[in-house]
């Protein structure tokens, strides 16, 4: 079985990563599964999930709305009080199945029931496996904002199984994609070369990406789990990402866009900085636009929007004395963090997205 050693778990591959989990369960005596999905996961992954899980541990199952728009406090508060309804104790384990909204919330509600119950991901998007669901961040929206509320609670294992991606849409698997972008371009130049091929790939290459995707972050998360320096470089693409997504959830005439859709948009312009600021040169800038630009449509917004997405930049996490504090790349394959850009450059940035 394809593992990788995390300070507190493991992060487990494949079919057998089943009997482990299996054996896992029965030697940790839990008094209780308590199994955490969305409508959409609870008919197309939970199925599978049980019938491959060798465990005589009890289980219910408890069901939440699918989409970014349900990761609110409602929504865990309706969780704890179903797990109190149900008779949670502090021997019961949380195990969550689904995408990153699941997983992270799932996390959260674990991280706070009775001060603290254990929890395992069952990953099944491909966002979540090489990102939502390993390093130990939960956490809900509030107020729209991302990840307002939240805690760095490790979970006690992950399990990808990469058979639930089979069924997965393609804009999620393109979701998932921008985070493994980021991989490389944060960390892994080599990777990143290898990514720009994909279409030259099998699927039978992709539990490998996937496998160096969560090596990447693992190795990031290990070395900083409180994200007090180095874990920062995990938010290239995020500072305008996370703005661009969260103007997107609160308009009234926008749809939602996905968290990868709104990440690839702020890792080109956040390239853009990057260059612009005399780090990434002009070659690297524009052959990581056109890639991105291969996979991601370009998303089009007008001078007010984009006024209306700056100014949900003053709720993001690494604001230090109310001062964005931008993620941008030396060169590909380099991140420095703590960077700070004038509103002029971010506006020269839209600019340049746009046209
Ligand atoms: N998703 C970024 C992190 O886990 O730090």
């Amino acid at each position: 079985m394809k593992k990788i050693h995390s300070d507190q778990y493991d992060i487990t591959f494949g079919a057998e990563a089943y009997d482990y989990l299996g054996v896992m369960l029965n030697e940790r005596a839990y008094s209780k599964i308590f199994l955490i999905t969305d409508t959409v996961c609870n008919d197309a992954c939970v199925p599978h999930f049980l019938a491959n899980l060798p465990t005589n541990v009890a289980f219910e199952i408890i069901e939440i709305e699918t989409g970014e728009e349900f990761k609110t406090m409602e929504t865990a508060y309706s969780v704890w009080q179903a797990l109190s309804e149900l008779k949670a104790d502090r021997q019961s384990v949380i195990i969550t199945v689904g995408g990153g909204v699941v997983t992270d919330l799932g996390g959260f509600v674990a991280a706070l029931f009775k001060r603290g119950i254990d929890c395992i991901n069952i990953p099944t998007s491909l966002l979540a496996m090489v990102d939502a669901s390993v390093g130990g961040k939960t956490g809900i929206d509030l107020d729209g904002i991302k990840n307002q509320l939240g805690t760095f609670t490790m979970p006690q294992n992950v399990l990808i199984d990469v058979r639930f991606l089979e069924t997965l849409p393609a804009e999620q698997m393109r979701s998932g994609l921008a985070e493994m972008f980021k991989h490389g371009l944060i960390y892994d130049r080599e990777y990143w070369e290898v990514l720009q091929h994909l279409s030259e790939l099998t699927s039978d290459d992709l539990e490998d990406l996937i496998y160096h995707s969560v090596v990447i972050k693992n190795q990031i998360v290990q070395q900083d789990p409180k994200e007090q320096g180095l874990r920062k470089i995990l938010n290239f693409g995020h500072t305008l990402g996370h703005a661009i997504e969260s103007y997107f959830l609160n308009s009234d005439t926008r749809t939602t866009l996905l968290h990868g859709e709104a990440i690839a948009m702020g890792m080109i312009l956040e390239s853009y900085l990057s260059w612009k600021t005399g780090k990434l040169s002009e070659q690297e800038y524009y052959s990581i636009k056109t890639v991105l630009f291969d996979t991601f449509a370009r998303i089009d917004l007008d001078p007010l929007e984009v006024e209306a997405c700056l100014e949900w930049l003053q709720h993001d996490k690494k604001n230090a004395l109310g001062i964005p504090q931008f993620v941008l790349l030396n060169t590909v394959g380099v991140a420095v963090i703590n960077q700070v850009v004038s509103k002029d450059l971010i506006l020269s940035s839209f600019e340049d997205y746009l046209s």
